[in-house]
C-alpha cells in the first residue's frame, strides 16, 4: 500500500510547507511513532543499542524494541528533564549504535554537543521532534541536527494525526518512503470519520458537560487504553514479542496505544484539514511562546537562560504534584501526559540498560507538573489560590515565594478545554 494510493497528491503541499520550515526533506507519515520506527531501522543494525530519555512516552520505548533495537535510558538534568550529556559514562558511549533525543515537552536537547558526540563515534543522531516544532537550539530548529528527525502533528498543530520524517541527506528519501509504504495499512472508512467528527463530538460534549461519559465512549471505542500514566507492560507477552525477530506487527498492541490510527494510510478528509492546521502553525507557536513566557514568570518554573521557547507543555516544578494535578482537575483543566516512573523502573533490566545515573530523572519524573501554555493564566490563577508549592531540583538555588496572582485572574473561572496530549 503507497501513501499516494488514498488520495493522490494530497500530501505533497504538507511535505512541502514542513520543507520550506525546516530546510530539509520531508516525507508525510500517518505518526511520529511510525516515522521513528522506519527511522530506526533505517539507521540501525539489527540488535543496536540506543540511547534515549528514560522520561518519555512509554510508546516510544517500544517503538525501539520492536526495531530490534535494545534501549539504554539516559541521565538527565533534574530541572527539565533533557539528556545530560556530562553524566554518560564513556563506557555507555563506546556501546551505542544510535542516540535518540526526546526534547522533552519542548525543551531542546543539546543538539549541538550530541550531534559532535555522534560524529566522534559514527554513529547516528536521530531526533524525536515531536513535542519541539517551535524550539530553537543554537540557533537552529530542533530536528535540523539529526541524521533524521521525526515530528508529530498531534502535537502544537492539533491535527490529532500525522507527522514528518525529515532527513539531512535527501538520497535516503526514497527508500525510506518505500519502508513506509510497506508499514501502511489501509485507510478505514470509519477512521476517516472519527477523525473528521472527532473535533466536533469534543467540543459538543464539553459543551453538554459529559466530558466523564464521553471518555467513558472513547474507551469502548479503544481510544484510551490507559488505566495508569504508564501501560500495562505485560512482561511475558513482551519477551514473546521479543524472542522472534522483533516486528511491527508483534508490538502492535503496545505502539498503537493513545493512537489506533498509527500506520494508517491517510484519507483525503485528514489531508485537507492537516493542511489548513500547518498553515496556521506560526500563529499557534506565538500563542505558546506567550503562554510559556508568562508561565516562567511564576514561582513554579524552574529558571531558565536564553529566550523562550513555544513549549508544548511547560513542566512546572511542583512539591506534590499529585495535588497539584488534582486542584487543577477540580477545576477541569487537564494536566500534559506525565513519564512517571522512568523507563528503566518500569520496564526493569529485562528490557533495558538501566542510566547509569538515575536519581535526577527521577526527581524531574516525580516534580514535573506540565501544563499548556495556552492556559497560562488560569493554571497560575488555580496553582496560587491552591496554596501548590514550588519545588527546586537537589542542590539547585532556593524556590522564590510565590508573587501573589492578580486578582482579576482568581475570580475568571478555569474555562473546559481538552487539547493533544
Ligand atoms: C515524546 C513523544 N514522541 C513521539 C510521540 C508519538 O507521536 P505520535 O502520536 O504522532 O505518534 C509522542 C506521543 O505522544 C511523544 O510524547
Amino acid at each position: 500500500m503507497a501513501l499516494g494510493e488514498g488520495c493522490p497528491q494530497a500530501y505533497a503541499p504538507l511535505e512541502e510547507l514542513m520543507r520550506r520550515r525546516l530546510g530539509r526533506d520531508c516525507l508525510y507519515v500517518p505518526s511520529c511513532r511510525l516515522g521513528l520506527y522506519v527511522a530506526l531501522r533505517h539507521w540501525c543494525p539489527p540488535g543496536g543499542r540506543v540511547l534515549m530519555s528514560p522520561v518519555n512516552d512509554d510508546v516510544i520505548f517500544f517503538v525501539v524494541l520492536a526495531a530490534g533495537l535494545r534501549p539504554v535510558q539516559a541521565p538527565l538534568r533534574a530541572d527539565d528533564g533533557t539528556i545530560d550529556t556530562t553524566a554518560v559514562p564513556d563506557s555507555v558511549w563506546d556501546g551505542l549504535s544510535a542516540v535518540l533525543t526526546t526534547n522533552l515537552y519542548g525543551n531542546p536537547d543539546p543538539a549541538p554537543e550530541l550531534r559532535a558526540r555522534c560524529d566522534r563515534l559514527g554513529i547516528p543522531l536521530l531526533e524525536d521532534a515531536a513535542h519541539a516544532i517551535g524550539t530553537v537550539v543554537a540557533g537552529r530548529p530542533v530536528g535540523s541536527f539529526g541524521d533524521a528527525s521525526v515530528f508529530s502533528l498531534s502535537k502544537h498543530t492539533g491535527a490529532g494525526t500525522g507527522g514528518f520524517l525529515t532527513v539531512a541527506d535527501p538520497a535516503a528519501r526514497e527508500e525510506l518512503a518505500r519502508a513506509r509504504d510497506e508499514l501502511l495499512t489501509p485507510s478505514r472508512l470509519s477512521a476517516e470519520l472519527v477523525h473528521g467528527l472527532r473535533p466536533y463530538a469534543e467540543a459538543a460534549v464539553r459543551g453538554l458537560r459529559l466530558t466523564g461519559a464521553a471518555r467513558a465512549a472513547l474507551r469502548l471505542l479503544g481510544f484510551e487504553e490507559r488505566t495508569d500514566i504508564r501501560m500495562a507492560l505485560r512482561p511475558e507477552e513482551l519477551a514473546r514479542a521479543l524472542a522472534p525477530t522483533p516486528s511491527l506487527d508483534a508490538f502492535d498492541s503496545w505502539v498503537r496505544v493513545d493512537m489506533h490510527s498509527y500506520r494508517l494510510v491517510p484519507g483525503r478528509v485528514g489531508s485537507r484539514r492537516t493542511q489548513r492546521l500547518l498553515l496556521r502553525l506560526d500563529e499557534r507557536l506565538a500563542a505558546h511562546l506567550a503562554g510559556t513566557q508568562r508561565l516562567l514568570d511564576t514561582p513554579w518554573a524552574a529558571p531558565r537562560p536564553g529566550p523562550a521557547q513555544p513549549l508544548f507543555r511547560v513542566p512546572l516544578l511542583v512539591e506534590d504534584r499529585d495535588a497539584a494535578a488534582a486542584a487543577l482537575a477540580r477545576h477541569r483543566i487537564t494536566v500534559g501526559h506525565l513519564y512517571d516512573p522512568p523507563l528503566d523502573v518500569y520496564a526493569g533490566d529485562r528490557f533495558t540498560d538501566a542510566s547509569p545515573a538515575p536519581s535526577a530523572a527521577a526527581w524531574f519524573a516525580r516534580h514535573a507538573l506540565p501544563v499548556d501554555p495556552l492556559q497560562a493564566d488560569r493554571v497560575a490563577a488555580v496553582l496560587d489560590r491552591s496554596g501548590v508549592r514550588p519545588a527546586r531540583p537537589p542542590g539547585a538555588a532556593s524556590v522564590r515565594v510565590p508573587t501573589r496572582i492578580p486578582a482579576n485572574v482568581l475570580r475568571d473561572p478555569p474555562r473546559v478545554r481538552r487539547s493533544p496530549r
